[in-house]
């Protein structure tokens, strides 16, 4: 699979259930400061990682960093499941208010690996009731076309997992073709 071609700067989302994979793959493809995860910000702003009371404040957070980092021009990867169109709308609004780029990847694994992948964390596992939720609601997005017509100007869809592992990202500046 050739490398995923990103604008930089850009709004890159990651849409995936949990346990699909956004934060290995942002960890090997993107810069630490680059990455601005909804699990971190529970963490900042509630007890830990997994603290779903936080959830409102966790996600005013990131906005707040988002917003910041498309104002300097930097790009940006929130690494949170989107899987629900109100959370990628709010997304895709700050990257038009910046007049920036968005690009969707889609991780849109087996059903059964995502959950046996959750099952088999080391620390955080996410009941196998909201996985099956957001693979639900993924389904609903990838399959009636949801993103596109969203206004992401790319949209990546990953399916296999040794697609995803061999994934790679190649920067674009603005003015390349
Ligand atoms: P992640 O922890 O990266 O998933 O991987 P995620 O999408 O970010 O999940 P949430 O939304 O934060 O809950 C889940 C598990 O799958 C393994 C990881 O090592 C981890 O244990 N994994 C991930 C693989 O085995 N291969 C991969 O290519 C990606
Ligand atoms: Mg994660």
């Amino acid at each position: 699979m050739p490398a995923l071609a990103i604008p930089d700067p850009s709004l890159v989302v990651l849409v995936g259930p949990a346990g699909s994979g956004k934060s290995t793959f942002a960890a090997r493809c993107f810069e630490p400061d680059e990455v601005l995860a909804s699990d971190a910000m529970r963490a900042i702003v509630g007890r830990d990682e997994s603290d779903q009371a936080a959830t409102r404040s966790a996600f005013a957070l990131l906005h707040r960093q988002l917003a910041a980092r498309l104002r300097d021009r930097r790009l940006a990867v929130v690494d949170a499941t989107n899987v629900e169109a109100h959370a990628r709308r709010a997304l895709l609004q700050r990257a038009r208010a910046a007049g920036m780029p968005a690009v969707a990847i889609v991780l849109d694994l087996p059903p059964d690996l995502v959950l046996r992948r959750n099952e088999a964390r080391a620390g955080r596992v996410v009941n196998a009731a909201v996985v099956r939720h957001h693979l639900a609601r993924l389904r609903t997005a990838v399959d009636h076309g949801l993103l596109e017509r969203e206004g992401f100007n790319v949209v990546y869809r990953i399916r296999a997992p040794a697609e995803l592992e061999a994934l790679t990202v190649e920067r674009r500046s603005p003015s390349a073709p």
